[in-house]
């Protein structure tokens, strides 16, 4: 069994802790928050020892996995010390995401593992559900022909303490989802709007050009509802057309020269309920990697998949404030 700690204890490294506790390759034996009293409430309420800073965890503990579940700026600048210092011990991460809000310590981030030879992988949760499996499946397959275009969409009702909060800390899983299903993004442009006296651009249009020459388009925004769904993609290619939805809900495939549709839908019994879901079933997965013993290269969604995101962010974020066609650094 990988011996696992988790590192921040709010709401979501105590969802992290579950979701290793329900893993057959895992067990939790420590938490770790620098704010006492969340570190006690989660040793007692998981029965495992606890610690106040990471350093003396690793110094006691003999760990395989650290989950960094910590927050911070854009929810993530606080990512980047204690998976430095975890990678530097010789465990193997998982962080959430975003990898981090600062790109130059994302990169960092990333060679450290290298240089490591450990495990580094990001929460980008929404590549696990089993529609964006299929839908990724479907498009290796080459149902779908070429890729011409993607279009995406990704709402939820939120506000941002910073100018780009919504970018940094949501769209992590969009151009993850993009990259994973499309490839490489070559070139974006990008439009922002933001709430009157709202300092968060809210509201984003991001056109995308790829490696290969297919064209793409994300609409983000944070003023929008989690009373209706709350991500869509569709993908259209020489063969055919894929959508789903919702992250996990469902999955159409529309072939060019057919009336017949076929439609994946979640059924209730199915392992994915509700969101929570989605983390157990991406936390379960990098387990399972590392207890078979996968490469730090074979991880799903690396620390490598969530910095070229954020690469993705970056750019982005530098055409919104240049007003130009900024290239993706590769
Ligand atoms: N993947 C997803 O779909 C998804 C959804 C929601 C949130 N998240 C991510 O989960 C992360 C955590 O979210 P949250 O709401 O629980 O965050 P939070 O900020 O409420 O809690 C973070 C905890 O980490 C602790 N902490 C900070 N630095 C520490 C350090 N160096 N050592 C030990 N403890 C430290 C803090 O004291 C705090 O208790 C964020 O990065 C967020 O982006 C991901």
């Amino acid at each position: 069994m990988l011996k696992t700690a988790v590192v921040g204890l709010r709401d979501i490294g105590n969802l992290h802790a579950d979701c290793y506790r329900s893993s057959p390759h895992a067990e939790v034996v420590a938490v770790c928050d620098i704010i006492p009293e969340r570190a006690d409430a989660a040793a007692e309420r998981l029965g495992v020892r606890k610690y106040y800073d990471l350093p003396t965890m690793l110094e006691k503990e003999d760990l395989d996995i650290v989950d960094v579940s910590t927050g911070g700026v854009e929810r993530g600048s606080d990512h980047y010390a204690p998976t430095l210092t975890a990678l530097e011990a010789g465990c193997n991460v998982l962080s959430e995401k975003p990898i981090c809000n600062n790109i130059e310590h994302a990169r960092e981030m990333v060679a450290k593992a290298a240089e490591a030879g450990v495990c580094f992988g990001v929460n980008l949760n929404y590549r696990f559900s089993p529609a964006c499996r299929k839908a990724k499946q479907w498009i290796e397959e080459g149902r779908l022909g070429e890729i011409n275009f993607v279009n995406k969409v990704q709402w939820i009702r939120s506000s941002g303490k910073t100018e780009w909060y919504h970018m940094r800390a949501l769209h992590p899983h969009s151009m993850d989802i993009i990259r994973l299903l499309c490839g490489e993004v070559k070139q974006v442009h990008s439009y922002m709007k933001r709430r009157e006296g709202n300092i968060c651009w809210s509201n984003a249009s991001i056109n995308m050009l790829f490696e290969s020459g297919a064209i793409g388009h994300l609409n983000g925004s944070y003023d929008m509802t989690r009373l209706h769904p709350m991500e869509r993609t569709e993908i259209g290619g020489t063969e055919g057309r894929i959508v789903f939805e919702n992250v996990f809900e469902d999955l159409w495939f529309y072939p060019h020269d057919s009336t017949e549709v076929t439609h994946v839908h979640n059924s209730i019994f199915s392992d994915l309920t509700c969101f929570n879901d989605t983390f157990r079933v991406r936390i379960h997965r990098f387990c399972e990697q590392v207890a078979e013993g996968a490469t730090p290269d074979e991880i799903e969604g690396s620390g490598y998949d969530g910095l070229r995101a954020q690469e993705m962010i970056e750019a982005a974020i530098r055409s919104h404030q240049t007003g130009d066609v900024v290239e993706v650094p590769l």
